[in-house]
């Protein structure tokens, strides 16, 4: 059967390969971010079934206006939009800036969205998968701090929903390449000394980040909830 999906920030990155496998299976996608372009090309390359739906998931007044625009009924709702803060410097105002911004940018965007729809995950099916971050039990200042409490965010939520039949948990991905995450600071160097870091010696892909997503959004993953699934290649136990 046929599913509603909702993936945000899914016009690029590893939420573009999460959205093209569910619309290969012939799902009902809406892929939600800030850029129009993006979105719609991300749309016209997968087709017909790949919605766009222009969004700023830390915008209040934003995410109320698209909850017009989203479906009545989400069977999968994949909390993907992230992104690191870039205000540096040690001063009060560069922390505040800094703190504000990475839980903004990464715990904001999850939980308005998720918690302006839990009423319309479909009761006995619905899912919730959350991308975190290795960055969340290995450090990364504030960043890793935003995504540490989406996975205390997250056994909260699988406990609410859980008596409605709905699972919620969280992907936590190692270093991927193929996505605007790191922008010019991912160069050579950069892979192989993060490679390095892994038991595998290579850094991840995004279409692995989407098998696990979409594993957990499976109905074959029914009774796996509240949990913290990690595709880092063996980076965070480490060499
Ligand atoms: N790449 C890695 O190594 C890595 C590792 C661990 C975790 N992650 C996490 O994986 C997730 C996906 O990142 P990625 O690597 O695929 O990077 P990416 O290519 O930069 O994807 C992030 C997506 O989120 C969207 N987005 C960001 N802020 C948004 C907002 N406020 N409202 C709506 N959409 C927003 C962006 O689109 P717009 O700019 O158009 O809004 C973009 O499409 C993020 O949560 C990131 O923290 C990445």
């Amino acid at each position: 059967m046929s599913r509603n999906v909702v993936v945000t920030g899914g016009g690029t990155g590893i939420g573009y390969e999460v959205a093209r496998r569910f619309a290969e299976s012939d799902d009902h996608v809406v892929i939600v971010g800030r850029r129009r372009a993006v979105l719609e090309k991300a749309a016209a390359d997968l087709g017909p079934n790949v919605t766009p739906l222009v969004c700023d998931l830390a915008d209040p007044d934003d995410v109320e206006a698209v909850l017009r625009e989203l479906p009545e009924r989400i069977d999968v709702l994949v909390n993907n939009a992230g992104s690191r803060e870039t205000v540096a410097g040690g001063g009060p105002h560069a922390l505040l800036a800094r703190w504000r911004g990475d839980f903004e940018r990464n715990v904001m965007t999850v939980v308005l969205l998720t918690e302006s729809v839990r009423d319309r995950l479909t009761p006995g099916a619905g899912r919730v998968v959350t991308i975190s971050s290795i960055a969340a039990l290995r450090g990364a200042g504030s960043y890793g701090a935003a995504k540490a409490s989406l996975h205390a965010w997250n056994h909260f939520l699988a406990a609410q929903l859980g008596p409605s039949g709905i699972t919620a948990n969280i992907v936590a991905p190692g270093t991927v390449a193929g996505t605007e995450f790191f922008g010019p600071r991912l160069d050579e160097a950069e892979v192989s000394r993060r490679a390095a870091r892994t038991l595998l010696g290579r850094i991840g892909e995004t279409g692995e980040v989407a098998a696990a997503v979409h594993f957990l959004a499976s109905p074959e993953a029914g009774f796996i909830t509240g949990e913290i699934l990690h595709c880092n290649g063996g980076e965070l136990l480490g060499r």
